[in-house]
């Protein structure tokens, strides 16, 4: 990593996506940049996910219902506010899984339910392989975990499934974004909002994107052929 030592602010970003939220404060920038360098190993890449999902959630959370209390301080009683909305957390296995325990953190009132999704290498089409939500949804705001979009694909499917369920409103987190990838949510559903501390430039021609941050899964739970050699001892 080489430092210019210039210093920038962070200008808001132009770019012509009606459903994409950007979060370019400096911390989640900071955090963005440290996962995204190669070096970064899985500790610190797992913990780096985590510290971003409660950035990044912190911002799209601040449109949750709430609806007034009354209850007493040790001193006198007075006005308070609880969150009015029953949250749904979805993962989508593997790189979501990264996501949970920070949005549990911050939501711990939240249910988790998962569905399980893979990429096929020659198609880049999501294959489904699990899914663990109740016959019927019984949450106001179903919160979508996966850190990369790439195509699309995944998250176009996984809204679809979501919706299918009865979900009323569902919001996707994920911490890189391809323009690619936010276009195609945006065609299939415009109706939910992409939140994500990055969007990067283009994918290549494996459907990765670029810069990108490589592997989210085999970041995460170390895995991939160049941990495994390493395993090996090579
Ligand atoms: C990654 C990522 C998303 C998907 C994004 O998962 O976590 O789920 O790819 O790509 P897309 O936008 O083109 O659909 P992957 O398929 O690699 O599975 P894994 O998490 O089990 O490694
Ligand atoms: N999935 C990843 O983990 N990384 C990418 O760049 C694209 C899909």
């Amino acid at each position: 990593m080489s430092d210019s030592g210039e210093h920038i602010g962070l200008a808001h970003p132009g770019h012509a996506f009606p459903n994409l939220r950007l979060s370019l404060h400096p911390l989640i920038q900071h955090k963005v940049t440290l996962l995204s360098d190669e070096r970064t190993e899985s500790k610190v890449f797992r913990e780096l996910v985590r510290e971003l999902t409660t950035l990044l959630l912190y911002e799209a959370t601040t449109d949750l219902p709430v609806h007034k209390i009354r209850y007493h301080t040790p001193l006198e009683e007075t006005e308070g506010i609880r969150i009015a909305a029953r949250i749904g957390i979805v993962p989508i296995l593997r790189a979501g899984l990264g996501m949970v325990d920070a949005a549990i953190d911050a939501l711990p009132t939240a249910r988790v339910w998962h569905l399980g999704m893979y990429r096929d290498e020659l198609t880049k089409r999501p294959v489904s392989y699990y899914n663990r939500l109740p016959t019927r949804c019984e949450d106001d705001l179903v919160i979508l975990l996966d850190p990369m979009l790439a195509t699309g694909g995944s998250a176009t499917d996984a809204i679809s499934v979501l919706k299918h369920w009865g979900a009323p409103h569902i919001k996707f987190v994920g911490i890189k974004a391809a323009p690619e990838g936010v276009q195609h949510v945006l065609d299939a559903h415009p109706d939910v909002p992409i939140h994500v501390a990055s969007l990067d430039r283009q994918l290549d021609e494996r459907a990765y994107i670029l810069p990108g941050l490589g592997d989210a899964g085999d970041r995460l739970f170390g895995t991939g052929e160049e941990s495994a050699n390493i395993h090996k001892g090579r």
